[in-house]
């Protein structure tokens, strides 16, 4: 157990990434363990340009438990904030008094501290904060990865794909108790090496309806969401781990958008009906198609979450050519780095049969920007005790804390 000193306080730092999921997560059946019901799957994205970093710290001189998130105090008593922290210390206790009776978890009865710091705009609509204190928690007071998956859920459902890095599947389970609900790798982040991915970001809004009551009253409406989960996912579940594994792009796009488009027509069919998808959304969706259309194949395919903003994965190849289809059809606000973020992507011309071929009308600042990345690994430890987000007091450090 990594202690500062070793009688009053311990701690620990992680990075933890961000995933985008191609077979959707929406509809729960079980809202208490947060089990699923139907199976996911996502890439999990580079850390280098998305990654959100956490501290744990934990002290018998805290007087309560405390959290972070994005340099402000947050509430605590935040019902799934509760429900992580009580499943860390049930696991925790467990292993106290069955595997290793010997190690020094006696922090878990302590009070924890967390603070967690995003590298990119909340406007981006990515969260991956459970992932990071799920970790964290885990490399402080020794959960076992098994469980670590059970723990992550409570957070945030989705982030338990978080936990693993590459293509990882949230497999449905069977069991009452959730104990086989749970996040696994599929292939390696090596594995698809040409796979790019970009993030388009149309608007700052913050969602309208949130993903967890979202889905609770899809649950309770949608016939169209049933009949996904029994027999849409199952399938497609298979044949979205055939394509990935024989690197086949075509069919790996077309089965991302078909997806993501029958997660909006469940959300359609929900009633009342939930828009995510507003109309930058829309043209980004027509340009995707008009492109492939030229091409006559799946060059480019769209995701979307519970917001209005893009993914875009494609191959090395066509990235260049389609970030500036991007940028000729949605001519910037800004130029340079404030409009392209993360990995570069060389210069392209586009010819003009094909500018005339997708034959849209450029809509001037439709994307405030774009961050471009690939798949990444999963969960890291910080070791340099310098980057601890708190400071030996337990609470944030000043460079943290925002206005
Ligand atoms: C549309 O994981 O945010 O992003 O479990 O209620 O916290 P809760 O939901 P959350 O749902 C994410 C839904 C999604 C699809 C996905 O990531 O699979």
């Amino acid at each position: 157990m990594p202690e500062n000193d070793k009688q009053s306080l311990s701690m620990v730092t992680c990075t933890a990434p961000v995933n985008i999921a191609v077979i959707k997560y929406w509809g729960k059946r079980d809202e208490d363990l947060i089990l699923p019901m139907n199976s996911s799957l996502s890439l999990t994205l580079h850390q280098d340009q998305l990654k959100t970093t956490t501290t744990v710290a934990c002290s018998r001189n805290f007087q309560q438990d405390r959290i972070w998130l994005n340099g402000k105090e947050e509430d605590i008593s935040n019902p799934r904030l509760q429900s992580c922290l009580q499943e860390i210390r049930r696991f925790s206790r467990k292993r106290q008094n069955t595997v290793d009776s010997t190690s020094d978890v006696s922090g878990v009865s302590h009070k924890v501290h967390i603070c967690s710091v995003n590298n990119f705009p909340t406007a981006a609509g990515l969260a991956s904060s459970a992932s990071g204190y799920a970790f964290a928690i885990k490399i402080l007071f020794g959960v076992e990865s098994e469980q670590l998956s059970a723990v992550a859920r409570q957070g945030s459902g989705s982030a338990c794909r978080s936990l693993y890095g590459g293509f990882v599947q949230w497999k449905l389970g069977e069991q009452l108790d959730g104990k086989d609900s749970l996040a696994e790798q599929v292939e390696s982040e090596s594995y698809w090496p040409e796979l790019r991915v970009l993030t388009l970001v149309v608007s700052a809004e913050q969602k309208s309806v949130g993903s967890t009551s979202g889905m609770h009253t899809s649950v309770e409406t949608s016939q169209l969401l049933k009949y996904r989960a029994d027999v849409v996912v199952p399938s497609r579940m298979e044949e979205m781990i055939r394509v990935i594994r024989e690197r086949d792009f075509p069919a790996f796009g077309e089965l991302t958008m078909k997806d993501s488009n029958q997660f909006h027509a469940i959300c359609l069919d929900t009633y009342p009906p939930i828009f995510y998808l507003n109309n930058m959304s829309h043209r980004i969706i027509s340009l995707v198609h008009r492109y492939n259309q030229y091409y006559g194949e799946t060059r480019v395919a769209y995701t979307f979450d519970a917001g209005p903003n893009a993914v875009i994965y494609t191959l090395q190849d066509h990235l260049s050519e389609f970030v500036q289809v991007v940028r000729h059809f949605f001519p910037p606000e800004v130029s340079g780095e404030e409009f392209f973020k993360g990995l570069p992507v060389c210069s392209a011309d586009l010819s003009e049969e094909l500018k005339k071929d997708i034959n849209m009308e450029p809509t001037p600042k439709g994307i405030r920007y774009i961050i471009s990345t690939k798949a990444g690994p999963g969960p890291c430890v910080v070791k340099d005790p310098n980057h601890h987000l708190l400071g030996a007091d337990g609470l944030p450090k000043k460079s943290v804390i925002s206005d």
